[in-house]
């Protein structure tokens, strides 16, 4: 049979509502909006733009505008765990390509995917704003300064 049109569920329009009344501009609400529905669902389908975008008022394009520059609006399903590496320059001063390749090895993915366990996705991401503490990633919301790889095992154990 053909697959249910796309609809946002009671929860997310209830808490997109409330998101949307804590600004004058309902606009303003695009980036809170938007995380709801990735709260819920873990990343958030194209589908859902539209929808996002008639409840705040926003132009779909707009809105997806939004949803393309915030690298930490996931626009394809992630895993259990989200992994950013940092890729701008302190980083890479610091050790970036160690930790790279000891997460790609250790995970078996590269950037954009996920485990086949569905644990870890792998992103890179531009400066995380710590780069006294390189290299840096974000397992999450958790930010990990000064990463040894050495030490990844100890570190991602925590994420099951
Ligand atoms: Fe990596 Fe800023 S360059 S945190």
């Amino acid at each position: 049979g053909k697959a249910p049109p796309f609809a946002l569920s009671d929860a997310e329009r209830h808490e997109i509502e409330e998101e949307i009344h804590h600004y004058p501009d309902s606009r303003a609400a695009s980036i809170g909006a938007l995380k709801i529905v990735q709260k819920h669902r873990g990343w958030v389908p194209d589908a859902a733009i539209p929808q996002i975008a008639k409840m705040i008022g926003s132009d779909a394009a707009d809105l997806e505008g939004v949803a393309t520059f915030y690298s930490l609006i996931f626009r394809q399903p992630v895993g259990r765990h989200v992994i950013t590496v940092c890729d701008s320059i302190s980083c890479h001063l610091t050790g970036y390509d160690e930790l790279k390749t000891a997460l790609e090895a250790k995970l078996g993915i590269r950037y954009g995917q996920t485990t086949p366990d569905q644990r870890f996705t792998l992103l890179n991401i531009c400066c995380l704003g710590a780069c006294d503490r390189g290299p840096t990633m974000m397992i999450d919301e958790d930010l990990h300064g000064d990463v040894d790889p050495a030490g990844l095992d100890q570190i991602l154990g925590a994420y099951s």
